[in-house]
């Protein structure tokens, strides 16, 4: 495994052998399961993998988070020999965003509920490093998780948009033994936010159990994500949404698909989660 700061590092590697494959998994590091799942995939689908440990600043609207996100590269990097990464991109910010940058990618529409409304500028920042990863790798295929939503809606939309010659992979969100998603969000929950933190998947597997049975009015679904929400210690819903999968519109009805999603605060920690339901299958 090469481990690389410079781009043309990176490049020389990539076209070394240039009939060969590419899967691409970008992250901002602090790896756990639900990042080594991706490149686990990627192993498996492509000759090689490259991978980008970059906390990207552009994505974070508050400047404390990005002060305070986890970081240990020593360890990110044994992770990532493990599961079989071929590259890794480590740039700093002024390689990435050097002085005189001026160039951003704006996905339009689909940012703008959600996590958008949330964190304005935020998927401004994730399409413009994205777009920029595409453009450094040129992968034939690059890895995301079902976990960031509306993230991979964004991405799709962007590559689609741009003509992006490259197939995007979304892989199921990987959780604790309770049901809790895989976040490097989790270490920063004391032990009684902890508990209270299942509230997420239990609250999308109550609405999806009574989607299973025939309930297809979407307030209904979210009454019953936020009644889970409201009757748990510490917790304080920010929003709950049922959407179309692909535009992020609130639906009334469920006509067959709708993504569950939703936003807690548990103990000051903000945490998301999401279910996709299909009444087809
Ligand atoms: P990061 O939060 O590090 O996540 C990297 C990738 O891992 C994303 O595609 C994310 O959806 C996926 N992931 C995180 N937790 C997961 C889980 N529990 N199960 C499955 N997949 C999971 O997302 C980002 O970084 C950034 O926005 C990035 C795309 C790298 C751009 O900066």
């Amino acid at each position: 495994m090469n481990v690389f700061t410079e781009i043309s590092d990176i490049r020389i590697q990539r076209w070394a052998e240039p009939l060969t494959t590419w899967g691409l998994v970008p992250t901002m590091g602090y790896l756990h399961e639900g990042h080594l799942s991706l490149v686990r995939r990627a192993r498996q689908e492509n000759d090689r993998v490259g991978v980008s440990i970059f906390v990207n600043p552009t994505q974070f609207n508050n400047p404390n988070d990005l002060v305070a996100y986890p970081r240990d590269m020593e360890r990110d990097l044994a992770l990532l020999q493990e599961a079989g990464a071929d590259l890794v991109w480590t740039p700093t910010p002024e390689m990435v965003y050097p002085p005189g940058y001026q160039t951003y990618v704006e996905v339009e529409k689909v940012p703008r509920p959600l996590e958008g409304a949330a964190r304005p500028g935020h998927f401004r920042g994730v399409a413009t490093i994205v777009a920029k990863l595409f453009n450094v790798f040129q992968p034939q295929r690059a890895y995301f998780g079902q976990k960031d939503a509306q993230q991979v809606v964004v991405i799709k939309r962007m590559v689609e948009d741009l003509n992006f010659n490259l197939e995007i992979i979304v892989n199921p969100t990987v959780r604790e033994a309770d049901g809790l998603a895989m976040s490097s969000r989790n270490a920063r929950l004391s032990p009684a936010a902890r508990q209270s933190a299942t509230c997420l998947y239990q609250a999308l597997l109550a609405a999806k159990s009574i989607f299973e049975q025939g309930q297809r009015s979407a307030d209904s679904l979210r009454a019953a994500m936020r009644a889970v929400i409201e009757s748990t210690r510490l917790a304080r819903l920010d929003y709950v949404s049922v959407a179309h999968p692909d535009t992020l519109a609130e639906l009334d009805m469920v006509e067959d698909k709708a993504l569950l999603s939703l936003a807690v605060f548990v103990d000051e920690v903000r945490l998301i989660d999401n279910m996709l339901v299909d009444g087809k299958q």
